[in-house]
């Protein structure tokens, strides 16, 4: 069956959303320009079926990491269909939201207070304010991604113009004001030393360290207790970004599970398995500091997104979410690690084991992956870089998913061997994303 109807869509998007889409990570052109189904028309589980009525399986983000228990979980279903049928707005709050505050400082006994917003980068800066305003300083160091906002994105902006930019690509700082050069302080991900290096400059001007628990890599020894200890003795508040690490390795925070004690702590994606909701828990004195700045916004007050969460960490917790996610990622980078070996096809896997990616080495890398997710579509199932997993995917799935790989894995090991890897191609070549600090 063709898949023509989404491109059709997509083309008449751009001319009127720019960019075509609302997220970079689901610009079909960072899949397969041109070919990429780009438009859904349902989802359940780990199946999605296009405008055209194509099923396919997710074998890639599941909603950029949001659905962790698969697409239209039904217990959050049902929590969510009794929210909207309650009612999800009124003039008075919704008692959830208390009852998601308390299960979140249960889980993290370090936490005793919770703030609310509804999507990660949103989060991001509220945890960036109450830092900056219990502190009463301006700069921040941090390593990773964080969003889209201007405290963020500051690190962008560099003192010649045509270097704004350099730092994350990919990231265009236009419009956020220079006024910010020089607040947001890059160091990388398990170099302690780079850290020292900022304390040493700006010590007491540091309002907050901004990381994510893990990513791509282990921590090394001590490199957690270090930034711990740093934050502890220039009086700076550590914020630990879960939005994408938070529910994958335990019912929580990853920090959990490396015993690292932050001082904030910023969830959203996973928490709430597709509906809008994010969370900054912390600790008391930190938190108490929202009230002497102003942050407040009307739909943070709905009852959909703290449903949603609440269905989401209850079931999570009762299913042993995490040891499945472990099992069935574990699953699939053995599945690539073999099927590369079989083709004789050089490869790189990275990433916690439920958020998996790999690398195609050499220099056809970008084209050689474009056309798996080419060859991988034409056998259903929405493939690329990255494999997160969910609830839903059962090792059947997997089963197929590494059957396909296989045998695109040796086409692609053809291909690079007789150079017809642009041949085989159908489109162009997938755009890269952003650069994350890592
Ligand atoms: C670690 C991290 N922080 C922040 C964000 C931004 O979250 P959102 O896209 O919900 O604004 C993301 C999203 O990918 C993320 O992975």
């Amino acid at each position: 069956m063709s898949n023509r109807t989404g491109q059709a869509l997509y083309k008449r998007a751009k001319t009127i959303i720019p960019g075509g889409t609302q997220l970079l990570s689901k610009r079909p052109e960072m899949f397969l320009p041109e070919n990429w189904p780009a438009y859904y028309q349902r989802a359940r589980g780990a199946q999605v079926w296009d405008l055209d009525g194509n099923m396919y399986y997710d074998m890639t983000h599941n909603g950029v990491g949001a659905c962790v228990l698969g697409a239209a979980d039904p217990d959050v279903e049902e929590a969510v269909i009794a929210a909207v049928k309650a009612g999800s707005m009124s003039t008075l709050n919704p008692p959830e939201e208390v009852e998601l505050a308390e299960l979140l400082c249960e889980l993290h006994p370090w936490a005793e207070m919770v703030r609310f917003g509804r999507c990660g980068g949103e989060a991001m800066a509220i945890a960036v304010r109450i830092a900056r305003a219990c502190t009463g300083r301006d700069k921040v160091a941090f390593c990773g991604y964080h969003g889209w906002h201007d405290w963020y994105l500051a690190a962008n902006l560099a003192e010649d113009h045509a270097l704004d930019g350099h730092l994350l690509p990919g990231l265009q700082p236009a419009g956020v004001p220079r006024g910010l050069m020089g607040t947001a302080l890059p160091f990388h991900y398990n170099h302690l030393d780079e850290l020292e290096a900022i304390v040493n400059q700006h010590g007491r001007e540091l309002a907050a360290v901004v990381m994510e628990p893990i990513r791509n890599i282990e921590p090394v020894p001590g490199f957690l207790e270090g930034v711990r200890r740093v934050c502890d003795r220039i009086g700076a508040v550590l914020v630990i970004d879960e939005i994408s690490a938070g529910f994958r390795l335990t019912t929580g925070g990853a920090h959990l599970v490396y015993g690292l004690e932050p001082d904030m702590a910023v969830f959203a994606k996973a928490m709430s398995n597709g509906y809008p909701m994010a969370a900054i828990i912390g600790k008391r004195e930190v938190m108490e500091a929202a009230q002497s700045t102003f942050i407040s916004s009307t739909y943070w007050t709905e009852r959909v997104g703290p449903a949603a969460a609440l269905a989401t960490i209850r079931k999570h917790r009762r299913c042993n979410v995490p040891q499945h996610l472990q099992r069935i990622g574990q699953m699939v980078r053995d599945g690539w690690r073999v099927a590369a070996e079989r083709a004789g096809l050089p490869i790189q896997i990275g990433g916690m084991v439920p958020m998996s990616h790999f690398a195609i080495d050499g220099e056809q890398s970008q084209i050689a992956i474009t056309l798996f997710t080419q060859l991988m579509l034409e056998k259903g199932f929405l493939a690329g870089r990255a494999f997160y997993a969910t609830y839903a995917h059962q090792e059947q799935i997997v089963e197929g998913y590494l059957q396909a790989t296989e045998e695109a894995f040796s086409a692609i090991a053809r291909g690079l061997e007789r150079g017809t890897m642009g041949e085989m191609l159908k489109g162009p070549v997938a755009h890269t994303g952003f650069a994350r600090l890592n």
